[in-house]
């Protein structure tokens, strides 16, 4: 019986090896099909209006500080658990300044206006998307920890005159370095005189070289915090003389600053 066994096995040997037994192994990972700036339907997340179908979820924002549990959606970045460059920027940054209007550039579902509002109650938090789903999640997570100072409304829905003293921002890289930039020169250069903004950026997607780009560009830049591949810069205001006019800048996107980073 064993030996017959064995006989099939000889017989399978002699049969010509199929083309993937011969084939090199190779030590490479298969590429994940799904990435995390990338919704399941393909679709990103800074769209304006995500197609999505709604799958809600929560979030538990844990910080030395601080506890929130916010709700969270398809669609949206980051919607099952607080992103890693997020957290690194939370806890890097120093305290906001107490009052005046202070601004989350790329609000998402809200974790970094939030603590923004929750380290300085008396100020006017202004979180801002271009996604509407996030601003609309962002509102409802403020409402209900009773952060009634946030002002989460789409990035054309805030009033020109308004000024930052300070811009906390994980910002969208994704969108590509135009888009970036033309994103960043119209809200930095809404920051008050004095004023600073915190950006969290990963080393492997560019924080070395934005930081050169903001420099060249007039925006003093310094590399605060350094952790777990991430870097978290702050950007003072530039002179007023350098300023692009808000006039400028246009619908969603910002000022027509096309250079590559
Ligand atoms: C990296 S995510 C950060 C989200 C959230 N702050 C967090 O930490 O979870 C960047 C956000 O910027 C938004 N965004 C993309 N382009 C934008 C633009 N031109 N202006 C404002 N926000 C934008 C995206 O929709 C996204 O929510």
């Amino acid at each position: 019986m064993s030996h017959g066994r064995a006989g099939a096995i000889m017989v399978w040997w002699r049969t010509p090896l199929p083309a993937w037994w011969t084939r090199p192994i190779t030590t490479t990972a298969p590429r994940l099909v799904t990435s995390l700036h990338v919704t399941s339907k393909g679709a990103h997340y800074f769209e304006e209006r995500p197609g999505a179908a709604a799958r809600p979820g929560t979030v538990d924002v844990v910080l030395p500080d601080l506890h929130l549990r916010l709700a969270t959606d398809s669609g949206v970045f980051s919607p099952n658990r607080l992103d890693p460059g997020t957290r690194v920027l939370l806890e890097s940054v120093p305290p906001p300044p107490q009052e005046g209007d202070l601004l989350d550039l790329g609000c998402g579902y809200g974790p970094v206006a939030l603590t923004m509002a929750s380290r300085a109650p008396e100020a006017t938090v202004w979180a801002v998307d271009v996604n509407r789903r996030s601003v609309e999640l962002c509102e409802r997570n403020a409402q209900a920890a009773g952060l009634y100072k946030v002002r989460s409304v789409h990035v054309d829905d805030v009033p020109p005159g308004v000024r930052f003293s300070e811009i906390w921002s994980n910002p969208a890289i994704r969108i590509g370095k135009p888009a970036l930039h033309s994103m960043l020169t119209r809200w930095l250069d809404r920051l008050a005189p004095g004023g600073a903004a915190y950006l969290v950026v990963q080393k492997h997607l560019g924080s070395d070289s934005l930081q050169r780009w903001l420099g060249d560009h007039g925006w003093a830049t310094t590399r605060v915090a350094s952790r777990s591949a991430y870097r978290v810069l702050r950007v003072a205001a530039r002179a007023s003389t350098t300023q692009v006019s808000v006039d400028d800048v246009s619908p969603g996107g910002g000022a027509t600053n096309d250079e590559e980073r």
